[in-house]
């Protein structure tokens, strides 16, 4: 199965557990808006993983896989065949349509929350499905498909995690998603950050005196997603520089 990409399209993930006050929800919206301003809501996907979770991978979707990397590269479409037994079957019919969702994508933007310092588990139960041995690289000429993909990654946090802050360490979501993207072939000047931080500071009491932080972070982040989704596909490796992806409160 290859993918079929006829123009720009765009897989929107949202994971947050929160609803309408979402930090991450209310940017990622705001780049989708513009999104399908600018092309149109054809080759426009949702997938809200909070509110609709992947199931997590199972016993049979292991043994399927172990057995499909057995096998060397096998298409796509033929990995219904190796599965033996209902378990297998329904683990497969539960995955494909990630991977051709993910596959079909020419941008892949999501919403991640910070939680307890990583991603929450909604979003990693997307991507331990989607990570299907295989699943990203071209069976004919073992090309990784997504070289050319973009992704947007727009995070929330309710503290701040920006270089030289005391928790700068504490930050897993960055390092993590940047090494998984990147390890499943997309190009790094194709993967981008936006961070809107100190997002608590309106509701902790200790974190008050960092309100007008808060406001600047989520000023700059609105900023870098409407530049990021206003950027021609083409155009947005060529453009990308840490200062104009990243929105940060420093
Ligand atoms: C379960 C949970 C865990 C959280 N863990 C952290 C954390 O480790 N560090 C942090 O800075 N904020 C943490 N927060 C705060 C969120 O990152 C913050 O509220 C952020 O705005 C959530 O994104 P959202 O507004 O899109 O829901 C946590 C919130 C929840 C609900």
């Amino acid at each position: 199965m290859r993918s079929h990409r006829q123009g720009p399209s765009l897989l929107h993930l949202d994971s947050s557990a929160s609803g309408g006050d979402s930090v991450t929800r209310q940017l990622t919206a705001r780049y989708a808006d513009i999104w399908r301003c600018l092309h149109g809501s054809a080759g426009y996907r949702y997938r809200d993983l909070a509110a609709e979770p992947v199931p997590l991978v199972s016993p049979a979707f292991v043994s399927l896989g172990v057995r499909v990397e057995r096998h060397g590269m096998v298409p796509l479409h033929k990995v219904a065949e190796l599965a033996a037994d209902p378990a297998e079957r329904h683990e497969w019919a539960l995955t494909l349509p990630l991977i051709a969702e993910m596959r079909a994508a020419s941008t892949v933007l999501i919403g991640v929350p910070m939680y307890n310092f990583s991603v929450p588990a909604a979003l990693k139960a997307w991507i331990d499905r989607v990570t299907f041995p295989g699943a990203f690289v071209d069976e004919g000429t073992g090309d990784r498909l997504l070289r050319e993909t973009t992704v947007v990654v727009v995070t929330a946090r309710g503290g701040c995690y920006a270089p030289g802050t005391p928790r700068e360490g504490f930050d897993f979501q960055t390092p993590y998603l940047s090494a998984y993207f990147t390890d499943l072939g997309v190009a790094p000047e194709n993967l981008h950050f936006v961070h809107a931080e100190m997002t608590r500071a309106g509701d902790v009491p200790a974190l008050a005196r960092f309100t007008p932080l808060a406001a600047d972070s989520l000023s700059s982040a609105r900023s870098a997603v409407t530049e990021l989704a206003r950027l021609p596909a083409a155009g947005r490796a060529a453009a990308r520089t840490p200062e104009k992806t990243t929105a940060r409160t420093r």
